[in-house]
């Protein structure tokens, strides 16, 4: 059973690719300025890409994640959403915080905090749209027929991530009470109860794809929960090693953070044997593709790639370098970005009544976008290594380094032109869908 107020999800969606172009456009100016080519430097210098690229990675992957929820909430709860003209208020006002605050780092206004940058006073707009969201979407829910495991899990992996916002705008005057804090949303969110919602969005497009009866799916769905807090939780301790804090946390950080790969070992194998279970029916192969590519793309770039550099005896060296970069930017694609695009890719057919997924340009997009990213990945792990080396074994100076690794990034500017293209013919597809409407979303699957 459809409902007409899920299209609301549609411009979450559009949305959230209009701001992924924005944030693929700030990493090439990066990708340049790091080979020797920063003409943009007097207006867009370095340090603001980088917080403008990772805000917009945040903003883009909350707005399909809000995207997502209007759609499954629905659909779970068995009831219209509660309503919809608010539901577009909260749509723009989260577009406006989202633009205010990328247009207010070009004139300075940011706070130096990796991933927080938006200054304090914005912090309480975001507050407020959140907190609008979370009252449709729960109130839908509790409103509804009925309260599956899925509808849960996604709304409490919600919900924590907005709670989890509120330590990282506490004032502190130490840098050490800063950091340690900060930590609780960056890396609680990635490896904690965004993982959720990911479990959320995963448990339902494997309902929908596969066929495999509910109970068997969300069954999983439990271990996956269980192992995600039992690792991530105590696992921030590896964001703890050397920043001032109690030496247990090189123990308890190390233990914890290591069993961190198992909940996304479990998301990979429940993919891979619900496909296999299942009937192999449902017309829409492209979005399938992107759901267990998204299980699978996020066990290596966050389980296999994250614990690279989790020990205490790796992190001492690669802290704060392009391996850094390397785990990020496979972790953050494999995991959030093909989740939304999964989601996207299920979500459309239905909303709009096209159904483009037989299209070799959805195919293309799928296999440039990720080949592209494992080479992104390959480039930023090669230069990483070798910065690893001169600057923390062999002591050169940091400047010097920096221009020494600027060939990889020739490498990086090449394979990333590969997953913009493939970014491209994706958002082609999801314009040829035109708009959702009502009609199709009264036509049964
Ligand atoms: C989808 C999940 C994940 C995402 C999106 C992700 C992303 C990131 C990002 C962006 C950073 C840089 C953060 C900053 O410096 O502010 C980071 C750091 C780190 N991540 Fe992950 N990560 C994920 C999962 C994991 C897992 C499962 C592990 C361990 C097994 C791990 C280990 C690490 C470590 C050790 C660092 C610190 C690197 C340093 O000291 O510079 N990550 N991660
Ligand atoms: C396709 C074009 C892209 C290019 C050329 C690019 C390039 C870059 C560069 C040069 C940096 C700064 C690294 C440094 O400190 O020197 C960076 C940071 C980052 N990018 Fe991208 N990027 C692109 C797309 C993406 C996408 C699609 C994602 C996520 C799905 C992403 C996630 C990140 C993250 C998480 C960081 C911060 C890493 C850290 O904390 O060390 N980027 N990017
Ligand atoms: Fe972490």
């Amino acid at each position: 059973m459809k409902y007409k107020s899920q299209k609301v999800a549609y411009w979450f969606f559009a949305l959230s690719m209009l701001l992924l172009v924005l944030q693929i456009t700030y990493g090439f100016i990066m990708g340049f300025a790091r080979m020797g080519m920063d003409g943009l430097h007097e207006f867009i210098p370095f340090n603001t890409a980088r917080a403008v690229h990772t805000n917009l990675l945040v903003v883009w992957l909350l707005s399909g994640f809000m995207g997502a929820a209007y759609y499954i909430i629905p659909e779970e709860a068995q009831r219209e959403l509660v309503n919809v003209k608010l539901a577009y208020v909260q749509l723009i006002s989260l577009a406006l915080v989202g633009v205010t605050a990328i247009i207010g780092f070009h004139f300075n206004i940011w706070e130096g905090r990796k991933f927080l940058e938006i200054p304090r006073p914005l912090d309480y707009l975001v507050v407020v749209n959140v907190l609008l969201f979370l009252g449709l979407i729960l109130t839908t829910l509790f409103k509804g027929k009925q309260q599956t495991t899925t509808a849960l899990v996604l709304s409490m992996g919600l919900l924590f991530a907005a709670l989890l916002y509120l330590p990282g705008m506490l004032p502190f005057d130490s840098q050490v009470t800063d950091s340690f804090f900060r930590w609780w949303v960056v890396h609680l969110w990635v490896e904690g109860v965004w993982e959720l919602i990911m479990g959320g969005i995963l448990s339902f497009l494997l309902i929908k794809l596969t066929g495999v009866d509910r109970e068997v799916i969300e069954k999983w769905l439990y271990v996956i929960v269980g192992l995600t807090f039992l690792s991530g939780v105590l696992g921030t301790g590896h964001h703890y090693y050397y920043i001032g804090v109690n030496k247990i946390w090189l123990v308890v950080g190390g233990i914890f953070s290591a069993l961190e790969p198992l909940a996304f070992l479990a998301m990979a194998l429940f993919a891979v044997n619900m496909y296999r279970k299942g009937e192999k029916k449902h017309p829409n192969k492209l979005a399938l593709y992107w759901t267990l590519g998204a299980a699978i793309v996020s066990f290596v770039g966050a389980g296999l790639l994250g614990f690279a550099h989790t020990l205490p005896q790796t992190n001492i060296y690669t802290h704060g370098t392009l391996v850094t970069a390397m785990h990020g930017h496979l972790a953050f694609w494999g995991a959030y970005g093909m989740i939304v695009f999964a989601i996207i890719s299920y979500s459309l057919p239905n909303m709009t009544g096209r159904k483009l997924y037989d299209s070799s340009r959805g195919r293309m997009a799928y296999w440039l976008t990720n080949i592209g990213m494992i080479g992104m990945t390959v480039a930023f792990g090669v230069a990483g290594v070798a910065q690893v080396y001169l600057e923390r074994k062999f002591k050169m100076d940091f400047m010097l380094v920096q221009k020494e690794i600027a060939v990889h990034f020739l490498v990086l500017v090449l394979c990333a032109t590969m997953f913009a293209t493939g970014i491209t013919l994706f958002i082609i597809d999801f314009y040829k869908h035109g708009r959702p409407s009502d009609e199709a979303l009264e036509i049964e699957e």
